[in-house]
């Protein structure tokens, strides 16, 4: 096939430009001086080894993010999905049983939360960050303020929320929260525009460096969505763009990529494609498009699972970790991760323990996944259902 050849070809060529040598031992950007001409040196950042430190804690071996951070708006849907109504006591019974389930750090190493659970106790009055804390689970928080749409563009969307973050972020940081996340979309059905890719690479680069400046390990969510008919090679094409664009800013915004984290999508065919790709192809693909364009600086590579089934998350999670990467990767799952959970609790408190155990065989099958030791064996019907939706706003 005329693609493997080019695979074959350029993963040699990169091999040159990602290197082996270890930088460890290299000053931290914190002692740079800024690009051509400006010879100003840059401050360095009061909270550079504290990022550095939280970035290695998340990406730790066999450990991986668990994503609850759905705004009140698309934990409603979560919990409408079980009959359930979308009230506070309803959202705080659904992430109280989550963040306390026993064992759980062993393979969860961060969870990122909305401001609601940030602030929130437990029932008995225990801070639902402690119970992260007690767990050696870093928590973090959502700081985007949403999409909406983008003017000038192919009804296409920006991300809101840099107005004010700096405040809010220092503000997060002394509640107990270490890392941040911010997604924006780009739809391949709708182009992308350049304008959009731009917007969304530009958000994310300030966004990364204000929370830096806070203590927060930003993680770089571009989401590409699943939706459209196109094949895995108009993915690839895409997402080297995304990624091209998005760490070309972040160098210009000074973002340190030693205290970053990043939450790709896999490059799959467009999710109305006629074929589907194996774990194989999808692993393929995703890896090549990382490798040449994120630099071996940045310490994790943590998925989101944008609609997949929790199987087929895990499998091409686990197909991706077949090879040493030069980043950690892993996961950071909502949809994937939660689906199981929800239809085992169906709201009943009889029904939480369950629930959790539930949590804990996705857990561990990612976490084995994380080091390339998943076998895919005795997984339930539901776990194997895919969570697509066409158009899906989070
Ligand atoms: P999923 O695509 O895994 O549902 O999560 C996306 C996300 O950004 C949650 O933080």
């Amino acid at each position: 096939m005329a693609s493997s050849a080019t695979f074959a070809k350029l993963d040699a060529a990169s091999s040159t430009w990602i290197g082996h040598q270890s930088f460890s031992s290299l000053p931290l950007p914190s002692s740079r001086l800024a690009p051509s001409r400006v010879s100003l040196p840059i401050r360095a950042g009061q909270y550079t080894d504290e990022l550095l430190k939280t970035a290695k804690t998340i990406a730790s071996p066999g450990r991986g993010i668990l994503a609850i951070d759905e705004s009140n708006a698309t934990c409603g849907k979560r919990l409408d999905s079980i009959g359930l109504d979308n009230t506070e006591t309803n959202r705080q019974a659904y992430r109280q049983l989550l963040l306390t389930t026993p064992g759980l750090g062993q393979y969860i190493s961060g969870s990122i939360l909305f401001e609601e659970t940030l602030y929130q106790t437990t029932t008995d009055g225990k801070k639902m960050v402690d119970c992260l804390v007690e767990q050696n689970i870093v928590p973090g928080i959502k700081v985007d303020k949403g999409l909406v749409p983008l003017p000038g563009s192919n009804n296409e969307s920006w991300c809101q929320g840099l107005d004010g973050l700096a405040s809010r972020t220092s503000e997060y940081y002394k509640q107990g929260a270490r890392f941040a996340k911010w997604r924006t979309v780009v739809s391949i059905p709708c182009g992308p525009s350049a304008l959009a890719v731009k917007e969304a690479a530009w958000g994310l680069a300030r966004y990364a460096a204000i929370s830096q400046d806070s203590g927060l390990v930003p993680i770089v969510e571009p989401e590409i969505l699943l939706d459209g008919d196109h094949g895995i090679e108009r993915t690839l094409e895409v997402a080297e763009k995304v990624w091209s664009e998005v760490f070309f800013y972040l160098a210009e915004n000074n973002v340190v990529f030693e205290g970053i984290l990043l939450k790709p999508s896999m490059v799959t065919p467009g999710a109305e494609h006629k074929e589907r790709a194996s774990p194989e192809t999808i692993a393929k693909y995703t890896l090549t498009m990382l490798r040449r364009r994120v630099p071996p600086a940045v310490p994790g590579i943590m998925f989101l699972s944008g609609g997949q089934s929790e199987v087929e998350a895990t499998l091409n999670l686990n197909a991706m970790n077949q090879v040493p990467n030069p980043w950690h990767v892993s996961f950071s799952y909502a949809r994937a991760l939660q689906n199981s959970v929800l239809k085992t609790w169906k709201g009943q408190p009889e029904n939480v323990e369950a629930a959790q155990k539930a949590l804990l065989v996705r857990a561990k099958a990612n976490s084995l996944a994380q080091l390339g030791k998943y076998t895919g064996e005795d997984e339930s019907d539901e776990a194997k259902k895919g969570m697509f939706v066409k158009g899906y706003t989070y």
